[in-house]
């Protein structure tokens, strides 16, 4: 089995990503053969300063390895190390019906949100469709706001199958229903545009800082509080073991806790279990090298499945005349 996921390098790593994303395809690593990526052509979309994309780029790729990637076992590359993606992105364009992308969520959230409607922006899933197809992943793991990207691409695939014979793959999204969307510390979608995130590779302090701000609601220290609706409950829920969660939620149900102390219960077991990976992380930064190294050999392995996918992809289409 293949599986894909890439992350675009737009900013800090959060608890959102880490969960919804991350840690589901780290769990896939030992399950069949990974591909993971940066998504620095993706990120161009939005980021137009190229210090901060490439240093950006650098983070995501300390964050991975300090996260568990193993790169024995895993391609881990930068989107742009592999240009053959793009080459097939034209490919499918040429096949993607234009209310397919109109339709697409996140153009219209984003363009909503003041961003300008570039050519980019709009067919971005038709770039992601490229990233998944190119080295035939059967799934794809992602949070749920995903989900309709991964639905184009199989369209995609099976427009071009129909057209040309089959080329592709046709892939599946891999939700993680309980960590498909986690919350931020205003309660909306943990996302770096709302402003709402708490960051995995800041300090303990910031990490606390920013927990001790999540939005409950106004209940008294006595009253009885529902585990069930509250921001704080459900991200202990995906840091603490099920012994901890169901100690908390008691406290909870009984009354006489304060929110401020559940907030400092998140705010232990959240620096507890990153603090490892934070070290890691360090030393991972000093060793640019070797860093260096994995991305190549990733690019290396990505582009050989990639070449061959293309090589088939334009046979069909009648680009080759061997
Ligand atoms: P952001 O919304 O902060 O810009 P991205 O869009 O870069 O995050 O998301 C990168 C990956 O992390 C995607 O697979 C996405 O589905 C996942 N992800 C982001 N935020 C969340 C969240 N709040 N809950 C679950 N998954 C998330
Ligand atoms: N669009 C994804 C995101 O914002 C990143 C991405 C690009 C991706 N190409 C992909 C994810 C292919 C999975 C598969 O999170």
């Amino acid at each position: 089995m293949r599986i894909l996921s890439g992350i675009q390098p737009t900013g800090k790593l959060h608890l959102g990503n880490y969960f919804g994303m991350m840690r589901p395809v780290l769990e896939l690593q030992d399950e069949g053969e990974a591909f993971i990526f940066i998504a620095n052509y993706h990120a161009l979309t939005t980021v137009s300063d190229p210090e901060a994309l490439r240093n950006n780029t650098w983070d995501v790729a300390l964050d991975f390895l300090a996260c568990g990637l193993d790169p024995e076992r895993v391609a881990f590359y930068r989107q742009s190390d592999v240009p053959e993606v793009t080459e097939l992105t034209w490919l499918l364009s040429t096949l993607t019906p234009m209310g397919l992308l109109e339709r697409c969520h996140s153009y219209k959230d984003k363009t909503a949100r003041g961003m300008t409607a570039s050519h980019g922006l709009f067919s971005y899933p038709v770039l992601m469709a490229a990233d998944i197809l190119s080295v035939q992943s059967d799934l794809v793991p992602v949070g749920r706001d995903q989900k309709q990207h991964i639905e184009v691409t199989r369209d995609l695939a099976i427009k071009f199958n129909n057209q040309y014979g089959p080329v592709f793959k046709i892939p599946e999204a891999s939700i993680r229903e309980a960590s498909a969307v986690v919350p931020g510390v205003d309660g909306q979608k943990m996302s770096k545009s709302y402003n709402n995130t708490i960051e995995i590779f800041g300090s303990a302090k910031e990490a606390k800082k920013t927990i001790m701000r999540i939005v409950t609601d106004s209940k008294s220290l006595e009253e009885v509080k529902d585990p069930d609706t509250c921001n704080v409950f459900a991200l202990y829920k995906l840091l603490a073991t099920p012994e901890e969660q169901a100690t908390l939620a008691e406290r909870y149900r009984a009354g006489g806790m304060g929110y401020g102390e559940a907030k400092k219960a998140l705010a232990e077991t959240f620096n507890a279990h990153f603090a490892p990976l934070r070290e890691k992380r360090e030393a991972l930064a000093n060793d640019t090298d070797y860093v260096e190294d994995v991305l190549r050999e990733g690019a290396r392995r990505a582009r050989r499945e990639a070449a061959e996918t293309l090589s088939r992809a334009r046979q069909a289409a009648g680009l080759a005349w061997s």
